[in-house]
């Protein structure tokens, strides 16, 4: 038990932003930290750490609470255990009861894994410098492979001796219940004889983010063929094998100071990368990356760099990894190790130089075009068709990243690279994206049509889109889209001369209709309008992308459509669409300008049309005294008098030309 003032303390003392930020990485903004949420996967932060307050809470999922609940929910901690963790990280002196076995049964499942795999390593470990096997196998072992004691230590390496069930039996003598030995992996039941599943291997701990030791991975000593080089803990409740990053723990604060991850295939990749001094380093211990592990890495940076065996067969395999990584927009670059080296045996021969290491990975690190580029296209540099699916290839993987000016630049680099034009390559991409689109809208078509059944017969919505103010609105919302980020110049003669304002064009529509009080009705143009406002308070301008690969389906539709309407010309009319693009973007202020205009001009003469019927109504009233009548319809008037006014204004100005 933990008396209430400790709790009190460590309440006090705990600052959640701190916390949190071992987990995520947190920007400050103002008063608040932002991050990525680790609850669900985001691209654009929502997730706010309030200092002030001591809560988080993310506006995308909606999952939010105290520094305890954060790590409850996060690390799977009970509530005395977020406690104790929090103790420990401000120093709070707390009352620690050791656990007696009838408090081991009460824990839950979870907890008794955590504590069954606790026990196994400080097992292990001890065999390793304890016992004249382990000291003569294992540490021996160990030393050949250069790991100095020090490294042996941090990451709390063992060995499990060769004996049929000896961690078995320490196991079952320390309250340990032979269920949850095998539950946990570490004995094998074979016809009622039980044994040790890692017998006569060293043991390699895997850790959580947060330290605690989730799996084994453990090596074979001898190089027996017919016996696997590596066995590991089978799935658990707490050893997920796709969740899991060999080395997250020890890597996440040079991950977060170097703003980078280097990513290996082996534990003694990163053991001897570590060692090195190259502390940034993770692996994704054997199995094909998968998104979770990219997640946990993009809570610390989002820049990657793969480190691949010279000699690994699947490497084109892999490329899957590299579009994973693309595609959760971060940046990836990939270096090959010479033939026959892999980052371990690599380190080992440039033990006296380390910084031939480094220097090795800084000169070879190449984007995944330069990569791409120099493996497919080796010996095949004139070969047409061999050329045509190299680009089909790395455009494919350019579509991928969900940032425009990101794609952009892998495009120029393409172009130039592989001797083609950017406009070739953008066709192709627009291709590829409006291909998964429709791809994808044709799944949520299905489950709309199948909603529309159910719904009752007439389509109000069908009705009201096909009134002007409509598609007004949708064509502020295509300018916003399309021509958000030109520029558009004011030129105004003062008594000093000629004076030129310059303004973005999202800026400039954003700022006109605020100042007029003007409200989208439709409900997308509505959510994609107001995306542009809250940008524009930050003082920037939304990507594109970002609403096309928008969950709500209806915005994404909506921007494609949009997005595409200049494009679905160019299919018919390549030529005219230059000209019909390039005479928009000549004229856009005028567009602007003359849109916006009859936009505002339908939307205040709604509000008059309302307004005035407002006041018919009033006089009709029967049953309010004349006093009354006259307050409400004096106000009424008065709101009338101000938008005809506006309205008026406005009207002058339509078709006038602006210069
Ligand atoms: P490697 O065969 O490259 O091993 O497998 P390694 O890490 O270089 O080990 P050493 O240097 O020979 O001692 C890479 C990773 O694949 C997983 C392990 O996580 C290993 O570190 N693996 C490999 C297995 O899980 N099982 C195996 O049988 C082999
Ligand atoms: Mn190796």
């Amino acid at each position: 038990m933990i008396s209430k003032d400790t709790i009190n303390e460590i309440f006090e003392t705990a600052r959640i932003e701190e916390v949190i930020g071992e987990f995520v990485n947190l920007k400050r903004r103002g008063v608040n930290y932002l991050g990525l949420c680790p609850f669900h996967n985001e691209k654009t932060p929502s997730f706010t750490v309030s200092p002030a307050k001591n809560i988080y809470k993310c506006f995308g999922c909606g999952k939010a609470g105290n520094v305890v609940n954060f790590l409850m929910e996060h690390e799977h901690y009970t509530y005395v255990e977020a406690l104790k963790y929090l103790a420990k990280k401000y120093n709070i002196e707390i009352e620690e009861t050791e656990q007696t076995p009838e408090q081991r049964q009460v824990l839950d499942e979870k907890e008794v894994l955590y504590n069954i795999s606790r026990f196994a390593q400080k097992h292990f470990t001890d065999n390793l410098f304890n016992t004249e096997q382990g000291k003569a196998i294992a540490l021996t072992y160990f030393k050949e492979r250069d790991f100095d004691i020090n490294t042996i230590k941090k990451f709390q390496l063992g060995y499990c001796l060769k004996e049929w069930d000896d961690f078995t039996k320490a196991a079952l003598k320390n309250a340990y219940k032979i269920e949850t030995l095998i539950k946990s992996g570490f004995t094998i039941n074979k016809n009622g004889k039980y044994y040790d599943r890692f017998r006569e291997r060293v043991m390699f701990p895997i850790h959580s983010m947060s330290g605690r030791i989730v799996g084994f991975g453990g090596r074979i000593l001898t190089s027996d063929k017919t016996k696997p080089k590596y066995v590991n803990t089978p799935e658990s409740e707490i050893y997920h094998k796709s969740n899991v990053l060999y080395g997250i723990y020890f890597a996440k604060n040079a991950i977060r100071n170097k703003d980078n991850c280097y990513l290996v295939e082996g534990y003694t990749d990163v053991i001897s990368l570590y060692q090195a001094g190259i502390e940034n380093v993770v692996a994704s211990s054997g199995t094909s990356l998968t998104n979770e592990q990219i997640r946990a890495i993009k809570r610390f940076t989002q820049n990657i760099t793969i480190l691949y065996d010279g000699d690994t067969a699947g490497i084109k395999a892999s490329f899957r990894g590299i579009n994973m990584i693309l595609e959760q927009g971060m940046n990836v670059k990939i270096v090959l190790f010479p033939e026959g080296e892999d980052p371990d045996s690599f380190t080992r021969k440039n033990k006296n130089n380390p910084d031939n290491v480094v220097n090795f990975i800084n000169d070879n690190s190449l984007d995944f075009i330069k990569f791409k580029t120099n493996l497919l296209l080796k010996d095949t540099k004139n070969d047409p068709i061999k050329k045509a699916s190299l680009i089909k290839d790395i455009v494919n993987t350019i579509s991928v990243i969900p940032d425009e000016i990101t794609r952009s630049i892998y495009v120029k680099e393409c172009a130039v690279l592989l001797d083609i034009q950017e406009k070739v390559l953008y066709d192709e991409i627009f291709r590829i994206l409006k291909n998964n689109y429709y791809k994808k809208k044709k799944i949520s078509d299905n489950a709309a049509v199948r909603l529309k059944k159910e719904k009752s017969s007439v389509d109000e919505s069908k009705v009201y889109k096909t009134t002007d103010i409509y598609l007004h609105e949708r064509e502020i919302i295509r300018l916003l889209l399309n021509y958000g980020k030109e520029k558009i110049y004011f030129r105004e003669r003062t008594k000093y001369g000629v004076k030129t304002t310059t303004y973005f064009t999202a800026d400039y529509i954003v700022r006109d209709l605020r100042e007029n009080e003007i409200e989208f009705q439709d409900a997308v143009c509505k959510a994609i309008y107001d995306e542009y406002v809250s940008a524009n308070e930050n003082e920037i301008i939304p990507n594109t992308d970002y609403f096309i690969n928008h969950n709500d389906k209806d915005i994404q539709k909506l921007s494609i459509d949009l997005l595409s309407e200049a494009y679905e010309l160019s299919d018919n009319w390549k030529k005219k669409h230059r000209i019909y693009v390039d005479t928009e973007l000549n004229k856009l202020k005028d567009i602007v300008l003359n849109t916006m205009l009859a936009f505002k001009s339908q939307k205040l003469k709604i509000m008059i049309n309302e307004i005035e019927k407002k006041i018919k109504d009033i006089e009709k009233e029967e049953t309010l005294k004349s006093t009354e009548k006259e307050e409400k319809l004096n106000i009424l008037m008065q709101q009338l008098k101000l938008i005809q006014d506006k309205y008026s204004e406005i009207n002058s100005g339509l078709g006038r030309v602006i210069i």
